[in-house]
């Protein structure tokens, strides 16, 4: 019996791949390396002295996906598959409804029909669009405000619908608030394509000397030092949040928030990411990106008490972390020749 991780050779998925085979369990992955590469699963089998079967498939394709079910006994899934930039998806929306959508339409088609039930979903709290509450509760209202995001809200609605039509199923709903930070071996960590989109290895390759300057996107906001905050969380204990979603999957099917509940502001993480690496982070205050809310912050209760998980660690780790991945791999996994 084996795990099917898919979007397993990614940023989130390779980390939970590691605790899972860590935690004894044999794994499958299923990726199309459209956003990865087949050397962090290599390091993965470094890092735990243990194999993984992967299988280069794209979720879309059903009958790829098929056959993995067919080769594999498969116990239980966890879906990360998907394209995540909020900006591409603004560009290319069908892209990301076609890719996000028909990809986890196809899983549960699979798993339904090879008797495979248990399903650990990746969501996020983009799902909550410009909150009301903070911290957000689960119950908070939904809403995205752009096609990624709604594609997010989309699948959650169909997980529902499904889990309805069948008592068969559990399904966790997993809303992560802002992963950060690599496995503490400077073995993996985030190798965005390009640009990074997202502050933290924006942040680092600045720090790395891979670029010039941090853009701060707005001192405006209402915000105790007027940059915007998020509640960012340690990928090393959001991998263990779906080690423990497994442990105690819903009947049907339930969502859970996936976060610290600490807010950290953009200017704190350039600070702490200078003072962690002892280089010059350089920043320049520029307009506000479009769409970028003040503040996002998780209410984690419902994941602490149902789920027994508890993210306990720090900014400064989160940030050494990451800088010891950025510095001992400045180019990510396939430096250039
Ligand atoms: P990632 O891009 O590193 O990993 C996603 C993986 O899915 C990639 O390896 C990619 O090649 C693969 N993939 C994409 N489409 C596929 C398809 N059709 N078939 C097979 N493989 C496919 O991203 P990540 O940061 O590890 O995110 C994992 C999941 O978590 C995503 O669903 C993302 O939307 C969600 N999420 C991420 C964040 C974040 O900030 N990183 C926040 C909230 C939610
Ligand atoms: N920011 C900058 N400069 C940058 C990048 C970001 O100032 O170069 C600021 C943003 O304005 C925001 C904060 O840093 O205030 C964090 O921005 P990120 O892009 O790192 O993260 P977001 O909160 O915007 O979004 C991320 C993912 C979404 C996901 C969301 C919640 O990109 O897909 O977290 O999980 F939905």
């Amino acid at each position: 019996m084996a795990i099917l991780v898919t979007g397993g050779a990614g940023y989130i998925g390779s980390h939970t791949v590691v605790a899972l085979l860590e935690r004894g369990h044999d794994v499958v992955v299923v990726d199309d390396l459209s956003n990865s590469s087949e050397a962090s699963l290599e390091r993965v089998e470094q890092l735990t002295g243990k194999g993984v079967a992967f299988i280069k498939a794209d979720l879309t394709d059903k009958p790829a996906l098929d056959a993995v079910f067919e080769e594999h006994t498969i116990e239980s899934v966890i879906h990360f598959a998907g394209l995540k930039a909020v900006g591409e998806s603004v560009e290319q929306p069908l892209r990301y409804y076609q890719n996000n959508l028909i990809s986890s339409m196809n899983l549960l088609e699979s798993m339904s029909s090879h008797d495979c039930w248990d399903l650990v979903f990746s969501s996020s709290a983009t799902v909550y669009g410009d909150p009301e509450i903070l911290p957000i509760p689960e119950t908070a209202s939904t809403g995205a405000t752009n096609p990624y995001g709604r594609t997010k809200l989309m699948i959650e609605e169909i997980c529902r619908d499904v889990a309805e039509s069948d008592p068969r199923w559990r399904i966790s709903l997993l809303r992560y608030f802002n992963p950060v930070g690599a496995h503490p071996s400077g073995m993996l960590g985030e190798d965005p394509n390009g640009p990074p989109n997202n502050l933290v290895p924006y942040v680092m390759q600045v720090a790395v000397g891979r670029r010039d300057q941090v853009s701060v996107f707005g001192d405006d906001y209402d915000t105790p030092d007027g940059t915007g905050v998020r509640d960012y969380i340690h990928v090393i204990d959001l991998a263990l949040g779906h080690l423990a979603a497994l442990d105690h999957l819903p009947k049907g099917c339930d969502s859970y928030n996936l976060g610290t509940g600490n807010g950290a502001s953009v200017l704190e993480i350039i600070q702490t990411a200078a003072s962690v690496s002892g280089a010059d982070v350089p920043y320049e205050i520029t307009d506000r990106r479009p769409g970028d809310i003040a503040t996002s912050l998780a209410d984690p209760t419902k994941a602490n008490t149902e789920l027994e998980w508890r993210a306990d660690r720090g900014l400064e780790v989160m940030l050494r972390d990451a800088w010891n991945w950025q510095s001992k791999n400045p180019h990510g996994f396939n430096p250039p020749e």
